[in-house]
């Protein structure tokens, strides 16, 4: 078997989707998730384009573990130091550099020649491998240059110390015959031995897969993908439809890494965060994209999956006799959903999560798959040395907020009331009163998780306390107590 390298951009690449930003602590935990999928490389952010995208780079460097961090640079040196010093935390690090080489970008972007962009692109390259082993150059509208060209760049930077060479088709405008051809004509031309082609494909005329998996059978070794093919305009390749496509077809004879039943529950995690919906009909993830509808098909599958199934949605992580979790589950039901979300509790946390379980479904008529991951979340996270026993909170238009708040701090129990200029505000002064910790909320984000005012509300806090950051975050259906929950997970993990 020959191995094929993931490498995910859905926190660069796909982040870029208006509407669809993250913030650093949301970062953090799509990086976790990657990292337990099994991806190998994870493209960060794009470092020197924000303070914010710096900042989320280091964090999630020193968050994972195993999968290389990548950090995107223009063909600019700035670039190169700043995604240099954001990557010093990474324990596998990459800087992925690059400059247009199609004719549109040599000559409207860059009123430039062809042997000029081949000299930068060499500069660029030894420039980065001053900082780093492992550099990677994209050829950007790769799939718009000319095949001869295009060689003469990818041997140019082999030569200069790149180790992995990016073809991207950045407008998503090459058939799939033809992006396939043109990786041939790449292992055809060029030395090879030390590096290896990597496939970026945009979805604008609907074939990004296609392209990759065509890409992959002519030699590329590496694929760039996003969770559920996010990506600016229509897209890019989306990571489940190719790792499924291999995983299906044994006899191409290449294998990644990744493990398939998490892929489902990341689908819904990106979806969720990014609020951005997956189509009822997308391929491996969507919806319907296991369920039958025909008599003739629910016969066959009745009889046998195989009839009109060629993967087991087990196998992505969908159970598909799963339960509906309501008010009536028993402990058993919810054990099983916590087991086939992969978490596991032990009988205690297990007896917390299903209080807190009992408590939600009295308020809320379906159960999630999201809400039962929070409710584990809640349950195993943090220390909880300090306790929200209680929060009472005077709200309104024309009077004054005002919050009661009791603690338990490591069984002692303790009272305070203050007023702010909305509910939260006054809740949170009122547990500063209790705690007396000078702290400042630096981040502050609520988010609904599906629709409906029943909704659950989720928080996620970023504080700092003495110079140092710590995270909180904490959900309900009351988004007030969510809040206080949320600051007092975060305080939790400095209170000693
Ligand atoms: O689509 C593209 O060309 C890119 C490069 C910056 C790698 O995203
Ligand atoms: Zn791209």
């Amino acid at each position: 078997m020959e191995k094929l390298f993931i490498f995910d951009t859905t926190l660069r690449d796909g982040e870029q989707v208006p509407g669809c930003q993250l913030n650093t602590i949301e970062k953090i935990e799509v990086a976790r998730s990657l990292e337990s999928l099994g991806v190998d490389v994870i493209e960060a952010g794009f470092p020197v384009s924000s303070p914010g995208d710096f900042n989320s780079v280091v964090e999630i460097s020193k968050a994972v573990t195993w999968p290389t961090i990548c950090a995107l640079t223009r063909a600019v040196q700035k670039d190169i130091d700043v995604a240099a010093e954001a990557l010093k935390y990474a324990k596998k690090k990459r800087i992925h550099t690059g400059i247009g080489t199609s004719d549109y970008h040599i000559k409207y972007k860059f009123n430039s020649t062809q042997d000029e962009i081949i000299e930068r692109a060499i500069a660029t390259v030894k420039y980065a491998k001053k900082y780093v082993e492992d550099v990677e150059f994209y050829a950007e509208d790769a799939g718009r240059t000319s095949n001869e060209y295009l060689a003469r760049v990818v041997q140019a930077v082999i030569n200069a110390g790149a180790t992995v060479v990016n073809i991207p088709d950045t407008t998503g405008y090459c058939l799939p015959t033809e992006y396939g051809e043109k990786i041939k004509y790449l292992v055809d031309h060029v030395d090879l031995k030390n590096a290896i082609l990597s496939t970026h494909c945009h979805q604008d005329l609907g074939m990004a897969t296609a392209n990759t998996i065509m890409g992959v059978l002519n030699g590329a070794r590496q694929v760039e993908v996003t969770i559920n093919g996010i990506g600016e305009r229509a897209g890019n390749t989306s990571l489940e439809e190719v790792v499924m496509a291999i995983r299906s077809h044994k006899e191409l004879n290449i294998e990644t890494n990744i493990n398939t039943q998490k892929i489902y529950p990341i689908s819904r995690t990106i979806s969720n965060l990014m609020n951005m919906p997956i189509q009822p009909n997308k391929a491996i993830v969507g919806r319907n994209a296991f369920a039958h509808s025909s008599g003739i098909h629910q016969d066959g599958v009745l009889k046998n999956l195989s009839t009109y199934e060629i993967i087991d949605p087990k196998d992505v992580g969908i159970d598909d006799n799963a339960i509906v979790l309501t008010a009536r589950s028993g402990r058993a039901a919810l054990k099983n959903r916590l087991n086939l979300l992969k978490i596991e509790v032990n009988d205690l946390e297990l007896a917390k999560v299903y209080q807190d379980f009992l408590e939600l479904a009295d308020k809320k008529k379906d159960i999630t798959d999201e809400d039962v991951l929070i409710l584990a979340g809640k349950e195993t996270n943090g220390m909880h040395r300090i306790k929200l026993e209680y929060l009472q909170v005077i709200s309104g238009i024309g009077i004054r907020n005002i919050a009661n708040v009791g603690l338990d701090i490591a069984g002692e129990k303790f009272e305070a009331s203050a007023t702010g200029n909305g509910p939260v505000d006054a809740a949170i002064k009122a547990i500063k009163e209790i705690v007396r910790r000078q702290t400042t909320i630096q981040e502050f984000l609520i988010q609904a998780i599906n629709k409906g005012s029943d909704d659950t509300g989720k928080v996620h806090m970023q504080i700092e306390y003495e110079g140092q950051i710590y995270y909180g975050f904490s959900a309900n259906t009351d988004i007030v107590a969510a809040s206080a929950e949320a600051y007092i997970n975060a305080i939790n993990k400095f209170v000693k």
